[in-house]
């Protein structure tokens, strides 16, 4: 079976639909990256995504519903802290873990006793799970520890022939993963960083917020401690003395025969004039947007890439913790 790749139209929702509700898998756009669907109130359509993916069982499936009245029919306890998130945050790039309901495949959460959930905001999204009208379980649609895929055609590098449908909705914007939060006790833990942050959470909620990754309170989400984003050569990333660092990294890469490119800000581009370079945007914001399409172009053609850290922008957290993983942590 060759993975159908369609645009957005009545006929490719009618297909996704009856994919969905005969517990196939269905591989859809969103605002942050694309995810690979299922029908989250099926084990027999979850163990599929796992399957697909390589993905370890132990990592739970953030579940994603078309509207807000959606949510209370698949989780209990909801608080006033809660209630606010959604009422700001909802629809968008933001997973919030709640107590689960018993109707959702234990599968999906892996056995554990919580369930993260998300309402995309990106329209195509939206409008798939809404024509299911069933709760859509959904990882990212890569092979699992791979760069997670921003357009259709990551997806099918990755999943061709192990999934029925891809919808194309084009590039997300985005391009990372969106933020995963937990209330206890009044505060709102960070478990995944994000285009919504620390400031926008704080400023909306009035609560304290705590980046987990900054802590060791409570652990962090079971998918944080897994190899990610791995591209297939080498990556280290620049954190001090930037442009003195990068080309030293550059020179030293060089002399031993092999090839290697640097990931920098506009601003720091025209330092490496004579050198394999690709901009990544001028702040963390557009690199971000960059940042996993970037890695798998250049991943076959080099055998290193220096990526630069970047602190401006909204999106430094979420984007340093990718590049990190990345590169396995490997950082200067
Ligand atoms: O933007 C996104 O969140 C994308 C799109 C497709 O919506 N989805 C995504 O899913 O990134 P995935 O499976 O690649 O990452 C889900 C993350 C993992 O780190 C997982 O451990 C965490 O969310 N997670 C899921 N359920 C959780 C739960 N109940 N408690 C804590 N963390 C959870
Ligand atoms: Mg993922």
């Amino acid at each position: 079976m060759d993975t159908k790749i369609l645009k957005p139209s009545k006929h490719c929702f009618m297909l996704a639909k009856n994919l969905i509700i005969n517990n196939q898998l269905v591989a859809f756009p969103t605002e942050t990256v694309y995810g690979l669907g299922a029908n989250a109130l099926s084990d027999q359509a979850v163990e599929k995504i796992f399957i697909a993916k390589g993905r370890p069982q132990d990592n739970p499936l953030i579940l994603h519903v078309g509207r807000k009245s959606d949510i209370e029919k698949y989780v209990k306890n909801i608080t006033p802290a809660h209630k606010k998130l959604i009422a700001k945050f909802m629809p968008g790039p933001i997973s919030i873990v709640f107590d689960k309901a018993d109707n959702v495949s234990s599968l999906a959460c892996a056995g554990g006793s919580t369930v993260a959930v998300r309402i995309p905001k990106n329209k195509i999204a939206r409008r798939f799970i809404n024509e299911c009208n069933l709760p859509i379980c959904a990882p990212s649609a890569n092979t699992s520890k791979r760069p997670s895929p921003t357009c259709a055609n990551h997806v099918y590098n990755d999943l061709n022939q192990k999934i029925e449908l891809i919808i194309d909705g084009g590039n997300t914007s985005v391009g990372i993963e969106s933020t995963v939060v937990k209330v206890e006790n009044n505060t709102i833990f960070i478990l995944r960083e994000g285009k919504i942050n620390k400031k926008m959470l704080e400023r909306a909620t009035h609560l304290s917020v705590v980046s987990v990754l900054n802590t060791n309170k409570i652990p962090q989400s079971p998918g944080t401690k897994y190899a990610h984003y791995v591209p297939l050569c080498e990556m280290i990333v620049v954190k001090n003395n930037i442009v003195s660092n990068s080309i030293k990294l550059y020179e030293n890469i060089l002399k031993t025969g092999k090839k290697p490119i640097i990931f920098c800000s506009q601003k720091n581009a025209k330092f490496y004039k004579n050198k394999n370079f690709l901009v990544l945007g001028k702040n963390s914001v557009e690199a971000s947007h960059n940042l996993f399409g970037y890695l798998r172009r250049v991943e076959k053609n080099y055998d290193a890439i220096i990526a630069e850290y970047f602190d401006n922008g909204g999106m430094v957290e979420g984007l340093f913790n990718r590049m990190i993983k990345a590169a396995g942590g490997k950082i200067v």
